[in-house]
This record gives C-alpha cells, structure tokens and sequence, in this order.
C-alpha cells in the first residue's frame, strides 16, 4: 500500500454515465419492476392499510409489526423504523448523545447519507483511508484519526462487503468508542458467521429504492441495547414520549416518521430478501468467476471471513485509464457506472465549502473548535485513487443466464481488446 499524493483532478465533476452507442448492442432485460421483486404480497398490504383508513403509524400496528419482524430476523431486541437510511443512521447517533464538536471516523467513497448526519448533529465528519483492495475502511489509518473528540467510528460495509470488523471492533474496545455499523448497502452481509448489522452497538439500514429489499424509501436501526432505543425513538418523533402518555418535548429531534403503507410494503418485502440474497450471490458469483484478474483491472476484494450479498460489483481500473473501461462497457449497453462518485464524499460541494447551516460553516467555524478539520484534495490518497480508477458493474437478482452470459462477454472483450 502505497500513501503518495495523488494529483488533484482538474474536472471533479465528470460524467459518470455516457449512454450506449447508437448501434449497441442491447443488454437483454430482465425481469420485473426494476430489478427488485414485487408481486400480489405488497399490492394486498397496501389494500389492507388503505382500507383500515389508519396510515400514520401511531394510528396502526404495521409499523410496529415490521419493527419486530426485523428485529427478531437480525436476532437483535430493538428495531426502530424511520423515513430514510440517512434517518437511521442521524437517529444512531442522536441516540448515542453526540455533541456538538465531537468526531465521527467514517468512509470518504459513501453516499452522503452516512455523513450529512454527523453535520446536523454539529458534529465533524473524519474519514479514515481505504485499503486499495478492499475499497474498505483501513483499520490503521481508523486508529490513526482516533482523537480525544471521537465518539463513534461508522464503517460503511460498501457494496455489500463486510469491512474487516475484527480489526476496527478491537481498536474500538481498546479506545471505548462505540462503533454504528452503515449497512445500508449490505443486507444479510456475512462476516465470520454473522452479518453486519449483528456485531456492534447499532447498526443501520436503508429501503430506498435500490436497496436490496424497498418500500421506496425507509431505514432502521437496531441494537440490544434498551436506553439507545428508547432515545432512538424519542429522537426520531420530536422527542415527544408518546407511550407514557405525555404530550411534552424532552429534546430536539426531528420527525422521521414512517407511514404504515411504508411498512406494509416492507413486511411483504421482508420474507423475500433470503432468496434476493441468495440469487445476487449466485449472479455474482458467476460474473466474478468467469472474468476472473484479467490483467486490465481487478476486482473489489473481501476481506478474511467476508460472505457478501453483494449490491454493486466494483472494480479498480489497472494501467488504462477507468473512462476507457467504463465507455466500452457502457457502449456495449451493459449496466455499469464510469465511476461511484465523482469525487470522495468530502470534495462535495457542501463539505469542500462547509456549505452548511445557513452561511455560518458551523459546526467546523464554531468558535469552540480549536483545530478545525479541512477536506482538501491529498486527505485520503488511496481513496482519491480509488474513486478515480473504479468503475461499477450493476447486478440485480432479477438477472438470468441471458443476462450474466451477456456480462461475461462483455467484460471478457473489454479485456481482450484493451489489453
Ligand atoms: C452506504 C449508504 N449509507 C447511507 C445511505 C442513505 O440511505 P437513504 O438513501 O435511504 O437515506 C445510503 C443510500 O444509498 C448508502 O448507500
């Protein structure tokens, strides 16, 4: 692993997506509904709701059912559901009572929903560097940017790869900092005979419209710990603590609420996320064993102990330039990205000019913080690397063989002829 600065790009902002040449080929569509699975089971649950007439869910019992549905099949005490994975993931940390000022370790190749959160808590986002062949959190430079402010490291299980949770869990317990697991991207992600989302203090989900199961958009959190969700949900109802009856505000907190037709969809989709799992893995599978290192580019690597439910396939460019590899899949109509993001996570716009509350730059401008955090190109070498030679293969279970032999060939070709 090598550390040196990489050159800051003179155009951050490229296009990800070129669409498909004309007279491209066309990938062979498959299935139904996006690439996800619906059927009869959501369209009933949605009935059912309506004809209750009870669509909020303090109205309901829906919400409430999918919160214990999931919590029992994470084999977890609490489950609390809200309104996005963002949500989730603001409500973990609103949860744990993190101040204003403190750090949070993350990921800087992320959505942004693991990091505007931090933000609304006025709390600093820190992003720890990537290992080249993992594309994963580094446990080193983790432990590296631990200060006397952290309050909690998040790994963020990418793609749906575990990060090496053997080492971050001891470098949490040996500083005593809790760890909020993103599983976002990770649905039923193996790690040493458990998933994510099993291993620490809390972990937190999204059912956005891509995820691995959706009710079009949705998070929870779950954690065995009774105080952490019983702040969770006060956090994510405006701190109002209905269930003792009183019509008070205990602190300041959002409404992340989620109506009950959210939650039908969500319990009709819960029952088949084993068999989503199982097919993306088969899918998978397939892809990453017929086009194996090929020489002109490498796959994203698990680490020791990984099973992952895979929800991307990404892959690192090697002596030719990503745009090359990604144009020519792209060209030949295969569902790929020329990139993740565009740049990481804290060369956005809002981060790179702490754009932010109002014109304030808060929380990094507060007159409290002594040693403000910068985001500048250099931070994360390997991650800018990174970002600059991925490229992304998108899979869904929907997928047959026309759909993966077609893959193969692709990325086959690409390699014989941009070797
Ligand atoms: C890793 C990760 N974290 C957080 C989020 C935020 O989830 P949501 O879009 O449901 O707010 C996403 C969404 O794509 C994500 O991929």
């Amino acid at each position: 692993m090598t550390d040196q600065k990489v050159a800051e790009p003179k155009e951050t902002r490229l296009p990800r997506t070129n669409g498909p040449a004309s007279d491209a080929p066309a990938f062979p569509r498959a299935g139904t509904a996006a690439g996800r699975r619906f059927g009869p089971e959501e369209l009933e649950a949605l009935r059912q709701v309506m004809e209750s007439g009870a669509l909020n869910r303090n109205a309901g019992a829906i919400v409430h059912k999918f919160e214990r549905a999931f919590a029992t099949y994470y084999g977890r005490k609490h489950c609390v559901m809200v309104s996005s994975g963002t949500a989730a993931i603001h409500v973990a940390l609103g949860s744990l009572g993190i101040n204003p000022g403190d750090e949070v370790i993350t990921s800087p190749i992320t959505d942004m929903g693991t990091v505007a959160p931090i933000l609304l808590l006025n709390a600093i986002p820190v992003f720890a560097d990537l290992d080249e062949r993992t594309f994963l959190m580094d446990p080193a430079s983790i432990e590296a940017n631990i200060t006397k402010r952290t309050r909690a490291i998040m790994p963020v299980h990418l793609a749906g790869y575990p990060c090496d949770m053997a080492a971050i869990k001891a470098i949490a317990a040996r500083h005593g900092i809790p760890i909020v697991e993103d599983c976002c991207q990770a649905y039923c992600c193996g790690y040493q005979s458990r998933w994510v989302g099993q291993l620490t203090e809390i972990g937190c989900f999204s059912l956005n419209q891509h995820k691995h199961i959706t009710c079009g958009d949705g998070g929870m959190m779950v954690t065995d710990d009774d105080a952490l969700a019983t702040r969770a949900k006060l956090f994510a109802d405006k701190g109002w603590p209905r269930e003792q009856g009183i019509r008070d505000y205990l602190f300041l907190a959002p409404n992340y609420r989620v109506t009950e037709l959210q939650a039908a969809v969500a319990l009709a989709q819960l029952p088949k996320l084993a068999s989503v799992v199982r097919d993306r893995r088969r899918i998978a599978g397939r892809i990453l064993a017929g086009v194996d290192s090929c020489g002109i580019f490498e796959w994203m690597q698990p680490v020791p102990g990984a099973q992952p439910s895979y929800w991307l396939l990404l892959a690192r460019a090697l002596r030719r330039p990503r745009d090359e590899l990604g144009r020519f899949l792209i060209q030949r109509g295969v569902p790929a990205m020329n990139g993740y993001l565009s740049a990481p996570i804290y060369r956005s716009t809002m981060l790179a000019h702490m754009k932010t509350f109002g014109d304030s730059g808060w929380p990094h401008r507060a007159a409290e913080i002594q040693s403000p955090r910068t985001y500048e190109w250099g931070l994360c070498p390997r991650a800018e690397r990174l970002v600059a030679e991925m490229f992304v293969v998108q899979i869904n279970e929907n997928y047959g063989d026309e759909q993966v032999a077609y893959i193969i060939a692709a990325l086959k070709d690409m390699a014989a002829r941009l070797a």
